[in-house]
């Protein structure tokens, strides 16, 4: 089954609490936390303090996704403050600094992620992929919610979900941006294990049918009976 990923950056930040209850409700895998530090990315969001509280209150895994500059400066600090995946960028340092955050993640109890933003080639993960427990395609600029699904990161997708398979590694590889229903049925087709969705996540109707459909991605749909 896909696992699901909802994404608390469309959250009520006056209600965290609540959110990620609801979205553990939902039958939700994880909950997706988008740590921004206005330097990597355009926007500012969360970080350690309010990590800490939700894995205070959240019985769900926190999926925690760093769009920060320089990442090992504070990685370890994420998976004590009780992150259960820790994501760094692989843009967001040189090569030496990235295998030493993605190796500090994991000594520390802790899953590590690497995200690869939409200009960035598969490839270039392939040198880090036995230090990860998930590699994260992003398909739209980290930054902002909202925005549309970028189709043409599904190449990637698959050449890095193949590139893991073929050696026989155990991460998972992970979508974000512009997950919907429209859109969820490619990342899957591709090779996708997990599914990050903010803003549709929160647009839909009923949530829980929403996740569901998600984690159904893929599956052969019932025959009809007529
Ligand atoms: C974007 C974030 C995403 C964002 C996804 O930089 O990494 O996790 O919350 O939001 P939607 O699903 O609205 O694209
Ligand atoms: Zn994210």
């Amino acid at each position: 089954m896909v696992k699901v990923s909802p994404s608390i950056l469309a959250a009520d930040f006056a209600n965290l609490e609540r959110d990620v209850d609801m979205i553990r409700q939902t039958g939700a895998d994880y909950v997706h936390v988008d740590v921004m530090d206005g330097l990597f990315v355009p926007n500012i969001t969360i970080g350690i303090p309010v990590v800490a509280a939700l894995s205070r209150v959240s019985r769900l895994p926190l999926d925690v996704h760093l769009m920060i500059d320089r990442p090992v400066r504070y990685v370890g600090e994420f998976v004590k403050a009780g992150a259960s995946i820790v994501t760094a960028h692989l843009e967001a340092d040189t090569p030496e600094n990235i295998r030493r955050a993605l190796e500090t993640i994991r000594s520390l109890g802790g899953r590590a992620g690497l995200s690869l933003k939409p200009g960035t080639p598969a490839q270039a993960a392939f040198p880090f992929l036995e230090l990860c427990d998930l590699v994260l395609v992003m398909t739209v600029e980290p930054g902002f919610g909202g925005q549309k699904f970028r189709g043409d990161m599904m190449p990637k997708l698959e050449t890095i979900s193949r590139e893991v398979a073929r050696r026989g590694l155990p991460a998972e590889v992970e979508v974000d941006g512009g997950v919907s229903l429209d859109t969820c049925e490619t990342c899957v087709a591709h090779g996708a294990d997990i599914l990050v969705a903010g803003s549709a996540f929160f647009k839909a109707k009923d949530r829980t049918a929403f996740t569901r459909t998600l984690q159904a991605c893929g599956k052969p749909q019932p025959l009809s009976q007529d």
